[in-house]
């Protein structure tokens, strides 16, 4: 087993990364400060996993909060709804939630977590490749609004992270794939020979080589954890982090929530993102065309819906957090392994960018 430290000031706390974790109580016990456990989970996840989970914890007085499965259910409401669970389970201060999943659940439990009674303590238990390698670590919690997402959330980090290998065992390859995404922003903002690793082992990654699989998920929640630990309120460098997801929230706002998968909606901002680095004169056109390569090798998606207007793509962007507070800013490649912020940037950039990646005029 690998344990990565996230040293953060106040809330410094460890990754634990292998195999079979969820059966070992001795790494769940530190953590949990009183008896009250609530594990949320969904209805897919849970079948597959609650059981084992619930058996490690069978000294804590534990009960279960089962969400519907979905991005749709990202919501104000599910977050109410383990509120009411806590309220009439009487549940005090003291009490740990744990979240059993993928990003869905660690966000909108992780966002439960951030405001009852002001902040209760919770563990993450990412179950698919996108939260193990990204959502999990870094302490960003959060709900939708219908009108953008993440729009509503807080910064909460757990007191630990369990990485069970094993769990990815049952994800589906889509969703596997979209995992992809998140591990190549990784390596395209901050590591160059990272990217050039992932060029050699993509195959066997795909093929879930377990070897492959601990050294990349690994290698990512390092980079990340070196990212938030210098910057855990975003203040600074952790905006890199963002790297291709203004151009992904809005898609995933325009297309409605749960059409693209959000690792999917990440692969077409980092081709949108690596277009706009290129046209401004920053990225290679060779170093470009490596990362579509990539993408393109994994199946993910590079082109928005083809239905997707310009307007209707911008007006999504323009509710984004990150743009909110800079106009046009982006998070763009200097090169392969150099994530920058690029302020300033002339809208008629950004709309050569959105054509020539796949949006309609009109
Ligand atoms: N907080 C952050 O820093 C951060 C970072 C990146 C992404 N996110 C958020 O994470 C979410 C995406 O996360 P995701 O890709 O994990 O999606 P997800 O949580 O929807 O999970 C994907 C699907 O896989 C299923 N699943 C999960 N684990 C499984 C397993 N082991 N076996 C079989 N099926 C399994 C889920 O039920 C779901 O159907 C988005 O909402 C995104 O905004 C948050």
């Amino acid at each position: 087993m690998e344990i990565i430290p996230v040293a953060l000031a106040d809330n410094a706390y460890p990754i634990y990364l292998g195999e079979n974790l969820l059966s070992q109580k001795h790494l769940f016990e530190p953590h949990i400060q009183g008896t009250q456990v609530c594990i949320v989970s969904n209805e897919t996840v849970a079948p597959l996993y609650l059981s084992t989970l619930k058996k490690t914890l069978r000294d804590r007085n534990v009960i279960e909060v089962i969400l519907p499965d979905g991005e749709a259910y990202k919501s104000m409401a599910s977050a109410e709804h383990i509120f009411d669970r806590l309220i009439d389970n009487r549940f005090h201060r003291t009490c740990t939630l744990i979240a059993l999943g993928g990003g869905v659940i660690g966000d909108v439990t992780g966002f439960a977590a951030a405001c009852y009674q002001r902040g209760v303590d919770f563990i993450q238990v990412p179950t698919t490749l996108l939260a193990q390698v990204d959502a999990s670590v870094g302490g960003k919690t959060a709900v939708n609004h219908p009108r953008g997402k993440n729009m509503i959330g807080a910064f909460h980090h757990p007191q630990c992270v369990i990485m069970d290998l094993n769990t990815l065992e049952t994800l589906p390859t889509r969703e596997y794939r979209a995992g992809f995404a998140e591990i190549v922003k990784h390596a395209l903002i901050a590591d160059s020979s990272y990217f050039d690793d992932l060029v050699n082992s993509v195959d066997a990654l795909m093929n879930k080589s377990p070897q492959c699989l601990h050294t990349v998920i690994c290698r990512s929640c390092q980079i990340k954890a070196k990212i938030v630990s210098g910057d855990p309120k975003e203040q600074g460098e952790r905006i890199l982090l963002n790297f291709g997801h203004t151009f992904a929230h809005a898609i995933e706002t325009c297309s409605g929530y749960g059409t693209y998968l959000h690792g999917e909606a990440v692969s077409i901002g980092i081709a949108m993102a690596a277009d706009l680095s290129q046209r401004l004169g920053l990225l290679q056109p060779a170093a470009k065309r490596r990362i579509l390569d990539l993408l393109q090798h994994v199946e993910l998606p590079i082109a928005p819906p083809p239905e997707l207007t310009l307007l209707q793509l911008k007006s999504a962007m323009a509710l984004d957090k990150k743009m909110l507070e800079g106009g046009l800013q982006f998070i763009l490649l200097q090169q392969i392994g150099h994530g920058i912020v690029k302020k300033a940037v002339l809208e008629d950039m950004l709309d050569e960018t959105l054509i020539a990646t796949g949006c309609k005029l009109s």
